[in-house]
């Protein structure tokens, strides 16, 4: 496959990465990255030969997407759709498909509010986007400091609180029915005061600060509060449902910027000093 346009920047700031600790695997490759789009320019043994020529994107890969030709498992291709270029369908592919999946497992029925947590992120972006699709009726966002208060009002959101501040829980406003997690630590706890009782949920699916969110049974039972750990089983299964969408103009791709991928040095720094908001697409 060659890497046409694009390759990705993909974080490490979990720091979850030791052996058996969630969410990144440790790199199978000594090349980095494991998300790209491009096209197929030779297909293996096995593999279907009309994909030979294919605009594809190809996810969950062991390693090796910093570079201009690259070999991917068959099923880690999905087509590209018609319309949608190289850099956004590589923007939403992992992304969006992520909010998708999250999205399925909260069990919304239409006019809810709900907290999204790093929401100048692209998970965070498109959670917000499709949540909307979903009869979501007031989504309210967190984000460290102006530029990406700034950023996640621009996408949409509808209100917002710096996640950088001491004690920013207590000014998520009450009466949220879901919680988007994916800070983890300390910092999820508080935010159970800002769920309905009964009814309220938090549903967790990252762990950006190392830790799953310290959150105890005995803290959920007597509100009435529960808490789903989201599993990535389906994700694939929404890869080509976001990328039609985008396709059709319906959901809008989230790029932070795109760098030569000489520059990819540049591209973890910004993303490690937490500059980006959105996806950093790296171009070979
Ligand atoms: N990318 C995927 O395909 C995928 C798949 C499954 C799960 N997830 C999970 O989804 C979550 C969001 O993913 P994303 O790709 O959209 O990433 P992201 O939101 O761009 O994550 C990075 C941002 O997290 C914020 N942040 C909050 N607390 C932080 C801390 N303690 N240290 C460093 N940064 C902190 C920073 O934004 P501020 O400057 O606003 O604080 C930083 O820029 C992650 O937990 C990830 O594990 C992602």
């Amino acid at each position: 496959m060659r890497g046409d346009e694009v390759d990705v920047a993909r974080h490490q700031v979990e720091r979850g990465v030791e052996e058996g600790r969630e969410p990144l695997r440790g790199w199978g490759e000594a090349v980095f990255g494991f998300e790209a789009a491009g096209t197929v320019v030779e297909v293996g043994p096995g593999a279907d030969p009309a994909l030979a020529g294919a605009r594809v994107v190809a996810m969950d890969m062991t390693g090796g997407a910093y570079a201009e030709l690259l070999a991917a498992p068959a099923e880690a291709v999905t087509p590209v759709p018609d319309g949608l270029s190289a850099a956004d369908a590589v923007a939403v592919a992992a992304q969006a498909a992520t909010a998708a999946c999250v999205l399925d497992q909260a069990g919304l029925g239409g006019g809810e509010t709900v907290l999204i947590e790093s929401a100048a992120g692209p998970v965070g972006g498109y959670l917000a986007q499709l949540a909307r699709r979903r009869g979501v009726a007031r989504v309210i966002g967190t984000a460290g400091g102006r530029a990406k208060l700034a950023k996640a009002r621009e996408r949409g959101f509808d209100e917002v609180v710096d996640h950088s501040e001491p004690g920013w829980q207590s000014r998520v406003p009450r009466g949220v029915d879901v919680v988007f997690e994916c800070i983890g630590g300390t910092s999820a706890r508080p935010l159970l005061d800002a769920l309905t009782p009964g009814t309220g949920r938090m549903v967790v699916y990252g762990l950006i600060s190392g830790d799953w969110p310290a959150v105890e049974p005995a803290d959920l039972e007597p509100r009435g509060l529960s808490l789903v750990r989201a599993t990535m089983a389906e994700v694939d299964g929404s890869r080509s449902e976001v990328l039609a969408l985008a396709a059709r103009g319906e959901l809008t791709p989230l790029v932070d910027s795109a760098l030569p991928l000489a520059e990819a040095a540049k591209a973890h720094q910004r993303f490690e000093d937490r500059l980006a908001a959105g996806k950093i697409i790296l171009l070979p």
